[in-house]
């Protein structure tokens, strides 16, 4: 069958393909329509995706949307009601939304690919959240946590999954969390509450929480209840989720923690607000791992699962991913490379696929590499008319090595781009880990932003254990960077760049089958430096997608402080004098 599965419509549109079982194709629109986090209609994802499968919309058997809008539509209908008068500000944009677009999807869809509206179908939101972690991990039956947000009414749900010898699939939701009461709303109004943008600077929270120590944890059990069965409850008196919806949190959450950070106000932990912030994110952090490794532990005890699959926007937490791991009784935790709203129109078409339709189970990839293959040749042409040196290299790995070696900072582009948030070897931007001062280059001259987390490493997966304290299972949890793990103190001083103030990093494990040429890159890097190890963070400027074609790139590399664009075999070397002006307008 030929599925085409669909997120969009809140944050981080995204389509996928399965064909016979298999994905072939899977992209964020926001690396296409080049605007971050893209909520829109995916239109480009959608039409990429379809060439790649050389499919007319027609040839598709279905096309999953994945969420139910009239479950959301209940859910968005019954909080106006419940919140009037004071929701009438927040509800009218809302209610547009809906009534614009999200409640007639199917109709939207199907006249959007000129198809019958028969074959469009919706799944809850939860269970495309499930079906993205468990059907594309390598188990044949695991526990399931789901944790984002919200999704229609869902906020948290458990369950367990099997792929059974007779090749049927089931996903089997045991229980759920309903709105308001979700970890994922705490954790973004601390998120707001500390002056950085909800769904998408929730891991600075985690970053700051490591200069902290949690002297607020008290103050924050009262707003996050544990329940005798495991769940929690919100107490609604200190959240707002109705009148002021870009923030969360009300006048009882200020009375308790102090004044808010304005997204201006610069974070000094010298002072006595900068420590309190940091103290108020570290006690948010610890009352969101104490939570979570609480139900993963009793979802173990009751389904006596060795494996977990973990999926929802709440998974990118990889200091609670690790806690989970560790202590909650699992041997394997699965955390797929895009547990947000993106990874869930992959999550529509197989569970479809699987489930809906009933296809025999068929083993997934499991990498995360569904997106755009770059044109080398076209990055040699746009080099080469803009007058900056460029060379087909037969060595590039060799002289790669060199170059980091001698300090430079590499543009890395191979390969068909990653699905999900993180730069995982193909759209890479990769530099020496040792000297703390390569960190504060890259924030200068590259990134542009002052970050409560250093920058990841990636490490050959037969060296990891030298350099990082792994727990066990922790190399898979590694395999997407799914998961913040000790670095060895021994190593600490030489991984400078890439550990953290709590001398931990969040370290990608590299397998060689996965991405054999960044693999040869590390092996060559360390005949050099004798440190397998690289920095590796995402090829984007601040504010930025993860840039898709080699023009991005090259535009990218041209506008900040990198020394090297490297596409394949085609290298392109920044002469000194225009690096000069680069950085002299940057400063
Ligand atoms: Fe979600």
């Amino acid at each position: 069958m030929k599925i085409l599965g669909i997120s969009g419509h809140y944050h981080d549109s995204a389509a996928a393909l399965v064909i016979d079982g298999v994905p072939v194709a899977a992209v964020q629109e926001e690396r296409l329509s080049r605007h971050k986090n893209d909520a829109g209609f995916p239109l480009a994802a959608i039409e990429w995706c379809l060439d790649h499968g050389r499919l007319s919309p027609d040839e598709l058997d279905a096309v999953i949307f994945y969420e139910k809008p009239t479950l959301k539509f209940d859910r968005v209908l019954t909080g106006m009601l419940q919140g009037w008068p004071k929701s009438w500000r927040s509800y009218p944009k809302a209610m547009k939304n809906m009534l614009g677009e999200k409640l007639w999807v199917r109709g939207l869809i199907a006249s959007q690919l000129g198809i019958s509206t028969r074959k469009v179908k919706c799944i809850e939101h939860h269970q495309s959240h499930a079906a993205a972690a468990f059907l594309t991990a390598p188990t044949q039956e695991a526990a399931i946590i789901t944790a984002d947000g919200v999704g229609e009414w869902a906020t948290l749900t458990v369950g367990t999954g099997y792929k059974r010898a007779d090749g049927t699939s089931e996903i089997r939701l045991l229980r759920e969390l309903r709105f308001p009461h979700s970890l994922g709303l705490f954790y973004s109004a601390v998120t707001s509450y500390l002056g950085f943008a909800v769904n998408e600077g929730e891991y600075k929270v985690m970053g700051l929480a490591s200069y902290g120590r949690p002297t607020w944890l008290a103050a924050m059990r009262k707003l996050l209840q544990p329940a005798a069965d495991g769940a929690f409850a919100l107490d609604l008196r200190y959240f707002d989720f109705l009148g002021k919806v870009e923030s969360g949190f009300s006048e009882a959450f200020v009375a308790l923690f102090g004044p808010p950070r304005r997204g201006w106000q610069p974070i000094d932990l010298k002072s006595d607000d900068g420590r309190r912030f940091a103290d108020i994110a570290a006690s948010a952090q610890a009352l969101l791992e104490e939570i979570l490794v609480g139900i993963a532990a009793d979802l173990q005890r009751e389904t006596r699962m060795r494996d977990l699959c973990l999926s929802g926007g709440v998974a990118l937490n990889g200091v609670a991913n690790d806690r989970i791991l560790c202590e909650a009784g699992y041997r394997r935790l699965f955390v797929p490379s895009a547990p947000g709203d993106a990874g869930c129109a992959m999550g529509a078409a197989l569970y479809a696929d699987r489930i809906l339709f009933g296809q025999p189970h068929k083993p997934v990839p499991d990498h995360p590499f569904w997106g755009p293959v770059p044109d080398e040749a076209a990055l040699l042409r746009i080099a080469q008319e803009d007058g900056i040196p460029a060379a087909v290299n037969g060595s590039a790995i060799e002289d790669v090595a060199d170059a980091l070696a001698a300090g430079q900072i590499v543009g890395w582009v191979d390969g068909a781009l990653e699905y999900g948030p993180r730069a995982l070897g193909h759209r890479s931007i990769l530099a020496a880990p040792h000297d703390a001062a390569m960190r504060d280059r890259l924030n200068r001259d590259i990134k542009y932003r002052e970050e409560f987390r250093p920058f990841a490493p990636v490490v050959a997966a037969e060296n990891a254990d030298l350099f990082f304290d792994l727990p066990r299972g922790g190399a898979r949890l590694a395999r997407f960077m799914s998961g913040v793990v000790p670095v060895r103190p021994e190593w600490r001083e030489r991984l400078a760049a890439v550990t953290h103030v709590d001398g931990t990093a969040r370290v990608q494990v590299l397998d060689r089958e996965m991405e054999p040429r960044l693999h040869a890159l590390l092996e060559a890097y360390g005949r050099r430096s004798g440190i397998p190890v690289l920095l590796n963070t995402s090829f984007n400027l601040a504010g930025e997608p993860i840039v898709n074609t080699v023009a991005e790139a090259y535009s990218t590399f041209r506008r900040c402080g990198i020394d090297l664009l490297v596409a394949g075999s085609v290298c392109v070397t920044k002469p000194r004098i225009i690096r000069a002006q680069i950085l002299e307008n940057v400063a």
